[in-house]
This record gives structure tokens, C-alpha cells and sequence, in this order.
């Protein structure tokens, strides 16, 4: 049998609309990564539809992990864990992932690692870049989450920050949604903009220079519907305003909370938000007038995947962090469990 020294991990992802499997060493190499949209199915609906999702997951994901073995030219016997992401997400779908995990280690006999999916995101940003080292501070960025969180070391997360309302993923795919640019929205957005003035239409920035450290994004989704009804604006114009006064709001928020975290060493950003030019673009200025080492993970690695899952699995791993095979699936699942609610936010994580 082949020997490695690192631990390598199975790693799989059913909480949204990506289907997907991978096998990543504790050393960084991702030995295999395969992934199946959904996009096609959702289309028609212009948003993710849970029970649509979760079907799909259930046809698409031992395939993908027969794949991602055979890709990576192994066994499930020379597999040292199965990570698996147990929320927050669709619970549909976040069960036929886990239940999956589950079999799979029992039949194996091999350790079970439940994986807090914003873990994944979080701890993406290091697969990235060997350098990085914690405390870092991270800007989450994602269509169901944008919070600022303190990453410290595996499993000790701070969050200093969430939105009171929508999350920044949402308010893209509702502008674009509003606009009529397509599915999925964040990238139509992105394309869109670029062929549009980012001061042509006078846009809130809501929260932005307040005392307190949360995000908002539903007073800009408002304006936008407003912008459009007005119907003397070009969609490349709202476009490129909206995705200007997200950019607005997102800095200035970490840029209040960078002041308040005076031992990191790297501002991250991860989330498939992350994949956005002018997000990146925005935070990289922000990290060197503050001297610190910028990571965004690559785009493939920002939006959802399993090679995170498989990463934070070798993460917890590497800790010496299990979990039983009666880990419950859970649709809500915060990181940070002792952060304060913050006001309005009453359902997100
Ligand atoms: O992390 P992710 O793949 O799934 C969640 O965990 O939510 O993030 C998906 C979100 C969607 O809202 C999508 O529109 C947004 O990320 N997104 C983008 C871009 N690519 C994906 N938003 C802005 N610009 C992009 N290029
Ligand atoms: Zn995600």
C-alpha cells in the first residue's frame, strides 16, 4: 500500500447547489477535486430550491466520490478520514452529504470529521497560501453569510461582525435578479458592471461609518429596485454602482474592525463573494495600507467546493478533532456560538 506522510482526506459538500468531492493531504496537495452544478436545474427559478438540490445530491454524489479517488489513484482504504460538511446550509442536502460521509467511515473504518462549512471557507485561505498563519482577520464573504471573524487557530473563531439583514451573495443575486441579468447573480453582476459607470446612480451605504460593526445590505437592494423603476438608467450602470457601494461598505466595515484587532498579521478574504475583481481589488489596498499580508484563495477555491471541506478536515485532523457517527446535520450552526446576536439578525447564523 502507497504511504504518505501526511494524512489525506476525503472531503465532500452538499449544502447548497454544489454537488462535490475531493482528496486533499495534510501537506497541501490537493490530490483530486470534482464538482457538479446545479445551475441548469435552478434556473427556471431564479434562486436555489431546496428540494431540487437535495435530489440532485443524492444522484450526483457517490459518482463524484468514486471520481475524485480515482483521480487521486486511491482507495477508500488508504484514506485516512472522511470529512463532510454537517451545516449550516439546506438540511436536505446537508444530510445526503453527511449520511454519505457516515457509510462511507463506517464502512471503512475510518474517522468521521464533521465540517462547519464557513470552517471550510475559513480555513480555505491557508490550503492557498502556506504562509498564512493565524490570528488573521477574515472577511466572510458568501450568498447566505458576511461576517468579520477573528480566525485564531483551528476551531477558535471570533465573530466581530455579521449583517443585520441580507447577506452581501444575496444582495448581488437580487440585484441581479431586479436587473434581469441571470443566475447565478454575483458573476452576471460582475460582468455587467464592467460596462458601466460606477457613479451614475447615487446608491446608499448603509451602516457605512457607524459605531457599530455590522453589515446591511437590504436598504441597497431597495435602491436598486428604485434605480431600476425609475427606468432612466442603463442595467450596466446600476450594475456597476451597486457592486461599487458593496465594495463601499464592505471595506469600510474591515477597515473599523482591522482597528480593533491590533495582533493580526493578514487580512483573508474567502466566500464566493471573494471570487468579485473590485471585492478583491478593494481589500488587497486596504491590507497593504495596513501593512499586513493579503490572501484571497483562488477563484475556484472561493465559491463552494469539497477541497475546503478536505482541507479543514486535515485541519482538524492535524488537531486531533473527531466526531461520532450520531453528529447531528444541522441547518443553522454559527461559528463563533458565543457572539452576541446582533439587531435584526435573527435568523442567520
Ligand atoms: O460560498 P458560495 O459559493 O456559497 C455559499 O456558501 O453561499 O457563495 C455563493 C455566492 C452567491 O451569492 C454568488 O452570487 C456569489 O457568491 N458570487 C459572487 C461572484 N461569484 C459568486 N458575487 C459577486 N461577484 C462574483 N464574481
Ligand atoms: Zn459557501
Amino acid at each position: 500500500m502507497m504511504t504518505s506522510a501526511f494524512p489525506r482526506i476525503l472531503g465532500l459538500e452538499s449544502s447548497c447547489d454544489e454537488t462535490a468531492a475531493a482528496v486533499v493531504d495534510g501537506g497541501r496537495t490537493i490530490l483530486s477535486h470534482r464538482l457538479a452544478g446545479q445551475e441548469a436545474a435552478h434556473r427556471p427559478f431564479g434562486g436555489v430550491v431546496p428540494e431540487i438540490a437535495a435530489r440532485a445530491h443524492v444522484e450526483a454524489l457517490i459518482p463524484l466520490v468514486e471520481a475524485a479517488l480515482g483521480d487521486a489513484g486511491l482507495t477508500l482504504a488508504q484514506i485516512d478520514a472522511i470529512a463532510a460538511t454537517a451545516g449550516p446550509g439546506l438540511i436536505g442536502g446537508v444530510m445526503v452529504g453527511l449520511v454519505t460521509g457516515k457509510a462511507l467511515a463506517h464502512a471503512a473504518g475510518k474517522p468521521l470529521i464533521a465540517v462547519n462549512h464557513l470552517e471550510g471557507h475559513a480555513l480555505s485561505p491557508r490550503l492557498a497560501d502556506p504562509d498564512l498563519a493565524f490570528p488573521y482577520l477574515l472577511l466572510l464573504v458568501s450568498g447566505g453569510h458576511c461576517q468579520l471573524l477573528l480566525v485564531e487557530g483551528v476551531g477558535r473563531y471570533r465573530r466581530l461582525a455579521t449583517t443585520i439583514d441580507d447577506a452581501a451573495g444575496e444582495a448581488f443575486d437580487k440585484t441581479a435578479k431586479l436587473l434581469g441579468l441571470g443566475f447565478p447573480g454575483g458573476p452576471a453582476v460582475e460582468a455587467a458592471a464592467r460596462s458601466g459607470d460606477p457613479k451614475a446612480v447615487r446608491l446608499p451605504r448603509p451602516l457605512v461609518g457607524s459605531a457599530e460593526p455590522h453589515f446591511s445590505f437590504a436598504g441597497l437592494k431597495s435602491a436598486v429596485l428604485r434605480a431600476r423603476d425609475a427606468g432612466i438608467h442603463r442595467p450596466e450602470d446600476i450594475a456597476a454602482s451597486f457592486q461599487q457601494a458593496v465594495v463601499d461598505c464592505l471595506l469600510d466595515r474591515t477597515r473599523r474592525a482591522l482597528g480593533r484587532c491590533p495582533g493580526v498579521t493578514a487580512l483573508v478574504v474567502a466566500g464566493g463573494v471573494a471570487a468579485n475583481g473590485a471585492v478583491r481589488a478593494a481589500l488587497e489596498r486596504l491590507a497593504r495600507e495596513h501593512d499586513l499580508r493579503f490572501t484571497a484563495p483562488p477563484l475556484w477555491l472561493c465559491t463552494d467546493n469539497a477541497a475546503m471541506i478536505a482541507w479543514a478536515g486535515a485541519e482538524r485532523h492535524g488537531a486531533g478533532l473527531f466526531d461520532p457517527l450520531d453528529v447531528p446535520a444541522r441547518a443553522r450552526w454559527p461559528l463563533d456560538p458565543d457572539a452576541e446576536k446582533a439587531r435584526g439578525a435573527g435568523v442567520k447564523a
